[in-house]
């Protein structure tokens, strides 16, 4: 189950093969499995396929580390309530970015004054996603969840209220304009990215940044593409001194209409019609399966299958 970027589809058969065993290898002798393979492909930076493949190893710590910690977890999200709540209209829309096992998006959402009409939370691996819709459920709380790109939105462009992200864009260093210009597209009211500031970090952190290839610059990208940054700095409280997160809020527009997420295919932009089974657009032929009741939206997933849904005569 791979989302392979430009950069991914750049690797042999072999090379994910050796990736592959060598990061599940890692990870099982309690090694950082991206930093394996930051050495083993000899980059500073994060390929996107070991992003997925470490990501998707770690899945299940999230749930444990918010059960063992609910009170660090309460303040985590409590603050991030805090800021999503002013930009999110009666009746609107709220979705995170990478949310991986939707321990903050269902933080967030307890938290919340008022239940936004849509809910909604999409990280790259399917497996963080299966463990965010049990946690959901243990936490009563509804959310719609999704596998996608960051990168590929499958949204509509001004489609979804508040736009927000828990340090996903992390790992993406290099990509901050991209990352941005998409968060960008879909979001109606704003962009509120909790993210680790480079620019606003120790000496100390940011050696330890640029060893892990995170972002940087995300204010600068914000104003690169022309968006208005209304809130910039540190948090009061988050766990690693060494990985200082901070608020970078991006206004859009304050008097739109609420609005409703509508699904797109992230190769054409083209509408999708949802079935339990698949997402389907009629305009193109492209399908996109839906795994175990978790819809997979990246574009590496889209089947062309102009039968789809139609009478197969026998
Ligand atoms: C540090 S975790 C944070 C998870 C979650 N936001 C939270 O607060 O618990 C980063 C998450 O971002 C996801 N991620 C990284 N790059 C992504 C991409 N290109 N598209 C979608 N998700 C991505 C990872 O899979 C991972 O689950």
């Amino acid at each position: 189950m791979f989302s392979l970027d430009q950069q991914a589809t750049d690797l042999h058969a072999a090379e994910l093969r050796e990736l592959l065993a060598g990061m599940r290898g890692a990870f099982a002798r309690g090694e950082n499995a991206m930093e394996y393979a930051r050495r083993a492909l000899g980059r500073n930076d994060n390929l996107a396929a070991a992003t997925l493949i470490a990501y998707d190893l770690q899945s299940g710590a999230y749930v444990q580390h918010a059960r063992s910690d609910p009170e660090g977890k309460r303040r985590w999200c409590n603050q991030i309530a805090d800021l999503v709540e002013p930009h999110l209209p009666a009746g609107g829309s709220l979705m995170e970015v990478g949310c991986g096992e939707a321990t903050t998006l269902a933080g967030v959402l307890e938290a919340l004054p008022h239940r936004p009409a849509s809910a909604l939370g999409f990280d790259i691996s399917w497996s963080r996603c299966a463990h965010g819709r049990a946690w959901l459920a243990h936490k009563s709380q509804q959310a719609e969840l999704f596998v996608a790109d960051l990168f590929h939105i499958p949204l509509a462009d001004d489609s979804v209220d508040v736009v927000y992200t828990s340090h996903s864009l992390e790992p993406n260093g290099g990509r901050e304009q991209a990352a941005l210009r998409e968060l960008l597209r879909v979001a109606r009211r704003a962009v509120v990215l909790i993210e680790p500031i480079y620019e606003l970090a120790s000496p100390q952190a940011r050696e330890r940044m640029a060893h892990h290839g995170y972002v940087r610059e995300l204010k600068a990208s914000a104003q690169a593409l022309g968006g208005a940054v209304t809130d910039y700095r540190l948090l009061d409280f988050y766990v690693n001194l060494l990985n200082p997160s901070g608020v970078v809020c991006i206004e859009k527009s304050r008097d739109a209409e609420p609005a409703t997420p509508s699904w797109r295919c992230p190769l054409t932009h083209t509408a999708l019609m949802r079935s339990p089974q698949a997402l389907a657009s009629p305009d193109t032929g492209l399908v996109y399966p839906v795994l175990d009741g978790i819809a997979l939206l990246c574009r590496d997933h889209a089947v062309l299958a102009s039968a789809f849904g139609r009478p197969v005569a026998p």
